[in-house]
């Protein structure tokens, strides 16, 4: 199967949008994601992919505790600088960043799994910060939506 027909049909199924953080010295590692779902209520679980060719792989391969962001509809310019430019955030950016996205789930590893050309983590959801009645920021198409 070529990799354009099912890279196209699945831009048909809008998703979500997340940033995974992960803390390496002093600052947070971050990575745009659309392949998080959760997977388990009890106990909490979630997952998503990291693709072996990213050039956060490293970063993110043996992260044991995460943080996933759920982005807000006034998160698209943040998002396409994390997806396209800057990786790492200080603690008074996160913070700023905190406040204008939905909610926060704190993770850590149970497993990681080698699928194709990804790794699939499963995270235990630990503590979920506050939850905002605010928009989400949505990927169809290519194109930042939200509802
Ligand atoms: C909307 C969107 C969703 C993404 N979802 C994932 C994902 O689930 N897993 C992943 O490893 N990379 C995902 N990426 C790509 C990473 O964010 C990627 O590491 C980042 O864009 C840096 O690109 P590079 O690896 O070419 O340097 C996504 C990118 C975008 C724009």
């Amino acid at each position: 199967m070529k990799l354009n027909k099912f890279k196209l049909a699945l831009s048909n199924y809008p998703t979500g949008i997340v940033c995974v953080f992960s803390k390496r010295k002093k600052l947070y590692e971050a990575i745009l994601v659309n392949s998080f779902t959760s997977v388990s209520l009890k106990p909490p679980l979630v997952l998503w992919s990291l693709d072996k060719n990213s050039s956060k792989f490293n970063a993110f391969k043996n992260s044991k505790d995460q943080m996933i962001v759920l982005l807000s509809k006034n998160q698209k310019k943040f998002a396409q600088k994390i997806a396209f430019n800057k990786d790492k955030v200080s603690d008074m950016e996160l913070k700023k960043i905190l406040k204008s996205s939905i909610c926060s789930l704190y993770c850590t590893k149970l497993k990681k799994i080698k699928a194709g050309d990804h790794f699939t983590f499963f995270l235990k959801i630990k503590k979920i910060s506050n939850i905002k009645t605010l928009k989400p920021l949505i990927y169809y198409k290519k194109n930042f939506l939200t509802i």
